[in-house]
């Protein structure tokens, strides 16, 4: 049988486009039970071209209703990526009545002044929308940061500082991150910069973020800063790392502790898989929730122009929520996929303890539907021994990850997945993430959609997402080591199921 593009290769519960390209999350806030998500997207085609930002509704974090185009590109550039806050005290000034304005923050980029040669191609905009973010309109005196003579300038993340009683700006500048601050979103004060000297820097920064968070537990408050980078990434291209420390209203400054391991472990990456890039938080959390909420673009510069979908391209992660916890002060973030995925579980199959050995299948097809699984699993005594987890049809496609206890490292191999030729970026090697501690058991979830997979290792504190392209649908699920039994501490089979 021949499958469709659409059957084979569109997720069942990733957000994606209803047709042509994205790339990164932009803007993303709730306001009256509505979480938006805005994105880098060019409506005419499938690869990326003059940007616009498309705009997207849900109520649960995991069903998307795309809407109109939010931003088209007008006579001073394209839209670049960037966030967007409800400005609930309407310090902009935008309201005249009683909405409460949205105020979305982006970067211009003029084609016509990066043709002739110049820098400083690259400014500041804003926009905002007193229907809820349905429609804007942009402000007429931008920019509102021009550029200072720097080639890259970019995407601006804004938030309100509880703390300090300021908006607070992070962007992009090449090798550093810049900080700023306003009291009305239209005029803003430079800081200070962060990050030349310090961190992963195999290309230029875009997309950072910027937000205090509690140390879990605890009562300890963190400023967490986030900074995507496009090449040089913990598999190869795009990829995020994160920097914890403490923020005085002016200066980022790196905690003692943190910057310690930092210097021994050089980067901390937010998900060491090739496939989670440009990924920022949502702004105006009701403060009753309290969670950070993350969500990243599920695809990787080095090949996003080529994955073989042709009516689409690119599809977001699963929404994940963020933790800043603390072990022997060591601070890390974990991720976890939300909570609200467990509304659609459709069908559940639990099995207690139980032994393998060898190669062993544990689950089918017939009694499972692998175009959307959540599998959450524990393996306790872990031998010096490799554990290797696979996804695979009958056609001969698999995709195989898991813990080489060995040598050290959790693993994702999609070299026999599929369709892997449409570039030779997709899939050259394995990936890997290393492993840092001595495990004696771990602590195993995976979310499957027909083209990805998100594993979150130990609740979150080692995240691998990639994508994958298999010839026919996935069909079956196996668990295999090479000398010990596999001590499984219970497994749970969530079907999930999407209309
Ligand atoms: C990151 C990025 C941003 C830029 C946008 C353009 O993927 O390069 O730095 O604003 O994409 O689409």
């Amino acid at each position: 049988r021949k499958y469709t593009e659409e059957e084979l290769y569109r997720p069942k519960f990733h957000f994606t486009p209803k047709q042509n390209w994205m790339n990164d999350p932009n803007g993303m806030f709730y306001l009256n039970g509505n979480y938006h998500l805005f994105f880098q997207h060019y409506p005419d085609s499938a690869v990326w071209g003059p940007m616009h930002w498309g705009h997207a509704i849900s109520t649960d974090l995991v069903a998307w209703k795309e809407q109109p185009i939010a931003l088209y590109p007008d006579e001073k550039g394209y839209i670049f990526s960037g966030s967007a806050v409800v400005d609930i005290n309407n310090t902009s000034g935008f309201s005249s009545g009683s909405e409460k304005p949205v105020i979305a923050m982006f970067t211009y980029h003029d084609p016509k002044l990066e043709k002739e040669g110049k820098i400083d191609y690259q400014s500041q905009g804003i926009a905002y929308s007193l229907d809820e973010g349905i429609t804007w309109a942009k402000y007429l005196g931008n920019p509102v940061i021009k550029n200072p003579g720097i080639k890259d300038f970019r995407d601006p993340k804004i938030s309100w500082d509880t703390i300090h009683n300021q908006w607070v700006l992070v962007l992009a500048a090449g090798d550093k991150s810049m900080f700023y601050s306003s009291k009305n979103l239209k005029d803003w004060k430079y800081l200070s910069n962060f990050g030349k000297d310090i961190g992963a820097h195999g290309g230029v920064w875009e997309c950072p973020d910027f937000f205090p968070m509690t140390v879990d537990g605890t009562n300890e408050i963190k400023w967490v800063l986030i900074q995507s980078i496009v090449s040089g990434g913990p598999n190869g291209g795009t990829g995020t790392q994160y920097f914890v420390g403490d923020f005085n209203g002016k200066s980022f400054i790196l905690d003692p502790f943190f910057k310690k391991d930092l210097v021994n472990e050089n980067v901390f990456w937010i998900d060491y898989g090739r496939d989670n890039y440009a990924g920022v938080t949502w702004s105006n959390m009701p403060e009753k929730d309290g969670r950070k909420l993350f969500l990243g673009w599920m695809s990787n510069w080095e090949y996003a122009e080529k994955v073989p979908t042709n009516k689409w391209r690119s599809s977001m992660t699963i929404v994940r929520e963020l933790k800043l916890v603390k072990n022997d002060d060591h601070y890390r973030i974990t991720s976890q996929p939300v909570k609200e995925i467990n509304n659609y579980i459709s069908k559940s199959i639990k099995k207690g303890d139980f032994n393998v050995e060898g190669e062993t299948v544990l689950i089918t097809k017939p009694e499972l539907d692998f175009s959307s699984l959540d599998i959450h699993f524990k393996i306790k005594d872990l031998q010096k021994d490799i554990y290797t987890f696979s996804f695979f049809n009958a056609v001969g496609d698999s995709l195989k990850f898991g813990v080489n206890n060995k040598e050290k490292f959790f693993f994702l191999d999609r070299m026999k997945s599929g369709n892997i030729s449409f570039s030779d970026k997709f899939a050259p090697i394995i990936s890997i993430a290393p492993i840092k501690e001595e495990l004696k058991n771990i602590d195993i979830r995976v979310l499957l959609d027909k083209t990805s997979i998100e594993i979150f290792y130990n609740n979150g504190k080692t995240v691998m997402t990639e994508l994958f392209f298999p010839k026919k649908p996935i069909e079956a699920f196996s668990a295999k080591s090479e000398n010990f039994n596999i001590e499984f501490e219970g497994m749970t089979i969530n079907q999930l199921k999407f209309d």
